[in-house]
């Protein structure tokens, strides 16, 4: 009898043990469970992406073509309007029957590297310093001065202009190079209403002081991951986060649904895209002694490659990554954005999507990484030997925007080191959110291991 209530004893103990470490998401990788996610078609999804009205909303056709010169590269080789357009901007039909030009996804998921674009490339070269509200105001003058039968032009650009010149001036980044998506997705939830999605002049959400900077994950990591975005926070089904772009101008939950029913399409369009393969000589001896250092300390997080490819899925938790914590921080500092998101009208219908925090980051599928330069979910850090090496990682420094140039050898970006700050073209790694702290798996091996380690990561 006794010797029972003492095992009792134990094992509740131990009970409650396991019911708190398993609360406190603390010091173990945890791993994530897929979600159900929609079929499509892969053309199609592609089709829509270039040419597809997922805004409809932006500057009238005219009035965009008049102050933009003709891009001849056509890229994409669209036909009709589109012909003459950037990658970035799709020409499509307002509700009212007038043509627009609208951003589209390229925007930000796409890159010209070396002559060509790269259509899921992460784009590293935006430029976020400016202040675009000048420019949607000055639009928006113009198009009010309208009259008789032109009036519809403005009306079918009300919604991109308000939308543009409400968020601008709370979307700048002190350097090029990194993007400030997530700050204009919570921009644009703050203006709307979670359930209708009706957009509201007033700010309905406290905003943060801080604005998170990012780089732009490449789109064909995602075919592996069972979570979206660098804090593997976006969970359920990912057509309803690929679909976000349009809340930027978004008239009410009739016409999401309809840009929704595209995004499956979408999905299998991301999901067929493969990296570009590393296109000079690979030094193969080299890149065997490299994967036996992967397999000995990189394969448990970031998974193998080839014919019989695994992937992990797990999240890393800041106890053990150590990377800079702002992106993820920011979820728990200001939950506005989580709460709004999944109180929304994305979290209803039968392919719902929710967010779930954690505090760390998820670890990346390397498929491609000789391209995706800079590294780290900040960009922080230019080129894998740095990543590999946290002693060599520069404070400041700056690359080329007019005119890029990568290196191949030790993929990354030309870089200069500089001594201090200097103007938006140099990376600042002591501002908040930049820091390129973290990450020191690969500080205890030689020079030479590192190369070998690099060269089998060109082979990914
Ligand atoms: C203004 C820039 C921008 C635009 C426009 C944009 N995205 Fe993104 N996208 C990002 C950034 C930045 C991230 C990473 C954010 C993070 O993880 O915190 C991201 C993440 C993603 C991911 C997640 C990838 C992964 O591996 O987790 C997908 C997929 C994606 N975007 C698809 C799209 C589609 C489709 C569109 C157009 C309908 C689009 N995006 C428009 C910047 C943009
Ligand atoms: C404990 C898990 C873990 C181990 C071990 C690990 N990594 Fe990582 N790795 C991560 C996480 C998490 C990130 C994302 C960090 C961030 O962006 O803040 C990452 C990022 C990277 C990146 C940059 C990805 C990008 O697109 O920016 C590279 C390259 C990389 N790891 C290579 C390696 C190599 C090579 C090794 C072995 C020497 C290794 N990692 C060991 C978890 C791990």
């Amino acid at each position: 009898m006794k010797k029972s209530i003492v095992v009792g004893f134990f094992a509740a103990i131990c009970f409650a043990f396991v019911t708190i470490t398993g609360k406190y998401n603390g010091d173990e990788p945890e791993h994530i469970a897929p979600s159900k996610q929609r079929t499509g078609n892969a053309a199609k999804g592609f089709n829509y992406l270039i040419t597809g009205d997922y805004l409809k909303s932006g500057i009238p056709y005219s009035l965009y073509t008049l102050a933009t010169p003709k891009d001849t590269n056509n890229f994409l080789q669209r036909t009709g309007n589109n012909k003459n357009l950037q990658h970035d901007f799709t020409a499509v039909k307002a509700p009212n029957g007038e043509l627009v030009v609208a951003p589209n996804c390229l925007q930000c998921h796409a890159q010209v590297f070396d002559g060509k674009l790269v259509v899921g490339l992460g784009n590293s070269l935006s430029d976020y310093t400016v202040n675009r509200e000048g420019a949607a105001l000055f639009a928006e003058t113009l198009l009010k001065k309208l009259t008789g039968s032109e009036v519809k032009k403005y009306e079918a650009a009300r919604n991109f202009i308000v939308s543009v010149k409400t968020i601008a001036p709370q979307l700048i980044a002190p350097v090029k190079g990194v993007n400030l998506a997530d700050r204009l997705a919570y921009l644009l939830v703050s203006h709307r209403d979670p359930q209708t999605l009706q957009w509201s002049d007033q700010n309905l959400m406290a905003l943060p002081d801080d604005i998170i900077p990012t780089d732009v994950p490449a789109w064909w990591l995602l075919k592996k991951k069972n979570a979206m975005f660098y804090n593997g926070f976006g969970r359920g089904d990912f057509g309803r986060f690929l679909m976000a772009s349009n809340l930027l101008t978004v008239s009410g939950t009739a016409e999401a649904i309809e840009v929704d029913s595209h995004f499956n399409d979408v999905l299998a369009y991301i999901n067929s895209i493969q990296p570009p393969p590393y296109p000079k000589p690979i030094d193969a001896a080299k890149a065997t002694e490299g994967k036996t250092i992967f397999m000995a300390s990189c394969k448990k997080c970031h998974g193998t490659y080839g014919a019989d490819a695994t992937y992990p899925n797990l999240l890393i938790p800041a106890s053990i990554i150590k990377t800079d914590s702002m992106l993820y921080t920011a979820n728990y500092s200001n939950p506005q954005f989580i709460e709004w998101f999944n109180k929304s009208w994305f979290t209803t219908g039968d392919h719902p999507a929710k967010l779930v925090p954690y505090r760390g980051y998820i670890a990346p599928p390397l498929d491609g990484i000789w391209v995706t330069a800079p590294y780290m979910h900040n960009g922080s850090v230019p080129n894998l030997e740095a990543m590999l090496n946290s002693k060599i990682r520069p404070a400041y420094w700056q690359r080329s925007f007019s005119n890029p140039g990568y290196n191949y050898d030790i993929p990354g970006w030309n870089f200069i080191t500089k001594t201090e700050p200097g103007d938006s073209e140099v990376y600042n790694t002591t501002l908040k959110g930049y820091s390129n702290k973290g990450h020191y798996f690969g500080d205890k091996f030689s020079k030479e291991e590192r190369l070998a380690l690099i060269e089998y990561l060109k082979t990914l």
